[in-house]
């Protein structure tokens, strides 16, 4: 550290040295002192005066450097200051700036602390929270929303999800009310991307606001799960009761024959039977069908883990379907990529995707036609993933239904599908699967000539 400034040094002198001095001066102008010691005093008093002044600005300005240093890091006076000032009041003064800064150190420790365990508290809440400034942008959001609106694998920023669901009008509007009435609001939402979810949100104003400048807090709570019960539950009853009336009318129909006018025939009891085994057969497909449905949309929106080897799982579905295409006197191509593997995924899941389809080519394809499953590496807008294809050339389906081919029970053609044992719902399940995977589902067709099905899934990127 530099010595303290000359000037400073000789105006502090010049406090010290002046009333002594003066007094000297008059003593000599009386002639109460003589001339020689008279100056010899006044030498001395200037030396001692230059001495305790260079002392006194020194420790001073030690001091107010020590001081200075402290505020502009982290509180802590250095040693440096408190060592050895030389006059016992600085050095009072000193000991007890270093007590003060002592004790505002650790009250930051303590504040940081406790911010620190708010901090881990709202990370830690299983809800997604959100911190919105007074302009609605998000400032912050906790583990639980950034899982909520991850966009790709380890998506940590916020992203478009996030701004959506900002400009949800019933949000927006919960916030604006939370804000002019300082009281805390909720809303009901639905987000439609990338799955649909039903949320409720929760809007708090803060006053005074947060240390992060938060004005407004949001918690949402993921109700899809609730609300797809609720609704599920509605539509199982309404749509199952209706596709099991059929067979079952068909069976009270032949059990009361058998019963009666067929008692004593054998040839027509046998028949019956048969038609009532494959009625028994179709409802028990069904309800299989049915409530592995309503399984697989309890699970949606939670993604799966793990990996598919999709060759593999699709070279072993198609062996399974060669009794099926034989019956018919289809063949069938593949074109299998070893390489291609979807992940996160699940592989059960992605077996039925491909039987579904397979089982659709060779239901609803045409006699002795072509079928072409392949599998290839894709990626789709920079993101690494695999194609799934099933191809035939049948009959193909008319434009107007292809967009409605995956709501549950839509059938083209009734009473053909139901004569070939569908029940309506295998592209309902694919596409749930599809979506839980977060995939993408394209189906081309041209009347007469065939149907493509193709279904995108993530992929892992490649290791290195
Ligand atoms: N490859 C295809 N060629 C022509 N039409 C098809 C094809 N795949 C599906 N479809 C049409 O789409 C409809 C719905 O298919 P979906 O798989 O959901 O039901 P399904 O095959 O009738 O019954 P299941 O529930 O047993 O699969 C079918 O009924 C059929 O009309
Ligand atoms: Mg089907």
């Amino acid at each position: 550290m530099a010595g303290p400034s000359f000037p400073r040094v000789l105006r502090a002198a010049a406090l010290i040295g002046a009333a002594p001095a003066l007094v000297l001066l008059a003593l000599l102008a009386g002639g109460h002192v003589a001339p020689k010691p008279g100056a010899a005093g006044l030498l001395a008093c200037a030396a001692a005066a230059l001495l305790l002044g260079r002392v006194w600005i020194g420790d001073l300005a030690r001091l107010a450097e020590a001081l200075r240093r402290a505020a502009a890091e982290d509180g802590r006076v250095p040693e440096a200051a408190a060592r050895a000032p030389l006059l016992p009041a600085v050095r009072e003064v000193a000991d007890g700036v270093s007590r003060l800064a002592r004790n505002l150190a650790e009250r930051g420790e303590l504040v940081g602390r406790l911010r620190r365990a708010d901090e881990a508290i709202v990370e830690g809440l299983p809800d997604p929270l959100l911190v919105l400034s007074p302009n609605r942008a998000p400032l912050r959001a906790n583990a639980a929303a950034r899982t909520l609106f991850a966009t790709g694998e380890g998506a940590e920023r916020l992203g478009g999800d996030v701004a959506a669901l900002l400009r949800h009008p019933a949000l927006a509007d919960a916030v604006d009310r939370a804000l002019a009435e300082r009281k805390p609001q909720a809303a009901d939402l639905v987000l439609p991307v990338p799955v649909p979810r039903e949320l409720l949100a929760q809007v708090m104003p803060m006053e005074p606001a947060l240390a992060d400048g938060g004005r407004i807090v949001v918690l949402l709570s993921d109700r899809t799960r609730e609300r797809a019960v609720e609704r599920m539950r509605a539509d199982f009853v309404a749509n199952a009761s209706h596709e099991l009336r059929t067979p079952l009318a068909s069976l009270i129909g032949f059990i009361e024959t058998l019963r009666g006018p067929a008692e004593d025939d054998p040839a027509a009891r046998a028949r019956f039977l048969a038609i009532m085994a494959e009625q028994s057969e179709r409802m028990r497909r069904l309800i299989d069908d049915l409530l592995g449905l309503s399984r697989i949309e309890l699970t949606e929106h939670q993604p799966p883990v793990g990996r598919a080897p999709l060759a593999e799982i699709a070279h072993a579905e198609a062996a399974a379907l060669e009794p099926l295409l034989r019956g018919r006197r289809m063949t069938l191509t593949e074109a299998l990529d070893e390489a291609a593997v979807a992940a996160p995924a699940d592989a059960d899941q992605l077996a039925q995707v491909v039987r579904n389809l397979l089982e659709n080519a060779v239901r609803h394809g045409r006699d002795a036609g072509e079928v072409r499953l392949s599998v290839a590496r894709a990626e789709a807008g920079g993101r690494p993933g695999v194609a799934l294809t099933v191809a035939d050339d049948g009959p193909g389906i008319p434009r107007e239904h292809i967009p409605r081919l995956t709501e549950r029970f839509y059938r083209v053609d009734r009473g053909r599908s139901r004569a070939a044992g569908g029940t309506g719902l295998g592209l309902a399940i694919v596409k749930h699967i599809v979506n839980r995977h977060r995939g993408q589902l394209a189906i081309e067709s041209e009347e007469g000539a065939g149907a493509r099905f193709r279904v995108w899934l993530p992929a892992a990127p490649p290791l290195g």
